[in-house]
């Protein structure tokens, strides 16, 4: 059975008819239509889904929709500029950061959570805070200097 609620995401509210068992994941890209995070593992492995609650980076795929009820839910298009690539964004393509881009939008949702709580980390900071955001083309050196520079674009 179905059942109503209403998630809040990007600064919108979205009324959705869900199964209680859907990740947040799936009711985000299936219900809402945000495909920006995208499924890799969906097993809390790879961090494709990551997004905030709260301010906090969640793996969606491993987190029930209904247990986002009353809590914001940041997606990777909330942190793009409407214009223009936001600073972060444009730090990982300078750096090459991006390479298939799948790794990007988890990669740029903990990156964001990291530099709201510290303004100024160091390599090993960002590894660690990265650490579950898996990518298999870049090789993480250019990914670590795009937050690093942009940490110090933004000081
Ligand atoms: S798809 Fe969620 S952690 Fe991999
Ligand atoms: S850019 Fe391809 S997985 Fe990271």
């Amino acid at each position: 059975m179905k059942v109503d609620a209403t998630l809040h995401v990007n600064g919108t509210d979205f009324p959705v008819e869900i199964d209680p068992h859907l990740s947040l994941l799936r009711a985000v890209r299936d219900e809402i239509g945000l495909t920006g995070s995208k499924e890799g593992c969906d097993d809390s492995e790879c961090g494709a889904c990551m997004m905030l609650l709260d301010g906090k980076p969640v793996n969606s795929c491993s987190y029930l929709a209904l247990q986002a009820v009353g809590k914001q839910v940041t997606t990777v298009e909330g942190l793009a500029g409407a214009e223009e690539l936001a600073p972060l964004q444009a730090e990982f393509l300078r750096h090459g950061g991006v390479q298939c881009g799948f790794c990007t939008p988890g990669m740029l949702v903990s990156a964001t959570a990291l530099l709201r709580s510290n303004g100024d980390p160091t390599e090993g900071e960002v590894r660690v805070a990265l650490a579950g955001n898996l990518c298999r083309c870049t090789g993480y050196e250019g990914i670590v200097r795009a937050v690093r520079d942009a940490a110090s674009a933004s000081a």
